[in-house]
């Protein structure tokens, strides 16, 4: 077992029209990991998992899930993935029971309506099991496409944008949900528009542009790049240097001494602010405002998809 359960190389995808929408794509999956995709319209992220699923096929590149060529070995690499794909699909008058059961039947596993009955209470849908699809509401269909995909109990799980135009409550729900699955061991892809999403839930983002993965990395780690805070005090009277008393606090001079900024880690414990106030009181040293401004997953994001396309 290697710790790899998805392994991506060279991945590219020329579209029939000639449009190319997976450039040489490099990607490793961890066992175990959320894995978050970030990207904006059109950057390839349901061409990436519609390939690892089988859906398209690749143009050039190789796959492998826990192990076996998607190519060569399919239905060994398939039976191990669930996907909840970005569009909604209607088999309207089948019932939920009926879909999610046969869903599971597709993959070759024996029926185990015990499984299907705690997924389906698992996603608040055991209520709904005799109702038709089509009298379900958009967040029970969005739900109902979840329980399809971990009704055959999957090792690899693909999102593609679960929570677009779900409700708050819902989002909530289903992020819970993705944690909770995860604790079981299962390992969870998924792609996103909403930064936010991605940095409550995931373990490791990757940033995908024109079919290119331009950025991976340990969300702790970019946050820590990122999660930097800057105070700014705007001085009552200028300074001309940075008094040796507050030597021990990381301060810059700016503006022609009538700011002093002040950077701080959001995720350490101490911020140090007290101990600055503090400090600058007992120097003499007073301001007339004070803001602060923090860089985001969100900047980065822009900044790192605008210099892409530059
Ligand atoms: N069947 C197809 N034929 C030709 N081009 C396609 C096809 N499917 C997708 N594309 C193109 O490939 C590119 C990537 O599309 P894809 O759906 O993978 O993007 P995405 O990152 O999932 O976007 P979104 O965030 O909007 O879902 C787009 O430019 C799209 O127009
Ligand atoms: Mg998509």
């Amino acid at each position: 077992m290697s710790d790899a359960i998805l392994s991506i190389t060279g991945l590219s995808k020329t579209y029939a029209s000639g449009f190319q929408a997976l450039k040489k794509v490099d990607l490793e999956i961890r066992r175990g990991e959320i894995f978050a995709l970030l990207g904006p319209n059109g950057a390839g992220k349901t061409t990436l998992i519609s390939i690892v699923c089988g859906i398209v096929n690749a143009s050039a590149g190789r796959v492998t899930v826990d192990g076996h060529d998607i190519a060569a070995d399919y239905r060994a690499a398939r039976s191990l993935i669930g996907l909840v794909p970005q569009e909604l699909t209607t088999e309207a008058f089948e019932t939920v029971w009926n879909t999610v059961s046969f869903s599971r039947g597709l993959f070759g596993k024996p029926a185990d309506p015990a499984h299907i009955e705690k997924v389906l209470r698992d996603l608040s849908l055991w209520d709904k099991k005799d109702n038709a699809i089509r009298t379900l509401s958009g967040g029970m269909k969005r739900r109902l496409l979840i329980a399809k995909a971990l009704s055959h109990e999957p090792q690899v799980l693909f999102l593609d944008e679960p929570t677009a135009g779900v409700d708050v409550t819902l989002r909530q729900g289903m992020w819970e949900l993705v944690r909770k699955l995860r604790e079981t061991g299962v390992t969870i892809i998924l792609t996103t528009h909403y930064i936010d999403e991605a940095e409550e839930m995931a373990d490791r983002i990757g940033v995908i542009s024109k079919g290119e993965i331009i950025l991976v990395e340990d969300k702790t780690e970019l946050m820590r790049k990122l999660g930097k805070k800057q105070l700014t005090l705007q001085l009552a009277q200028p300074l001309e240097q940075i008094p040796a008393a507050l030597s021990t606090h990381p301060l810059a001079l700016a503006a022609n001494g009538n700011e002093l900024t002040y950077t701080y880690d959001t995720h350490s414990e101490h911020s140090g602010i007290a101990a600055l106030l503090d400090d600058l009181d007992k120097a003499g040293i007073s301001f007339k405002d004070l803001k602060t401004s923090q860089s985001s997953l969100e900047d980065i994001f822009v900044s790192l998809v605008r210099e892409k396309e530059a």
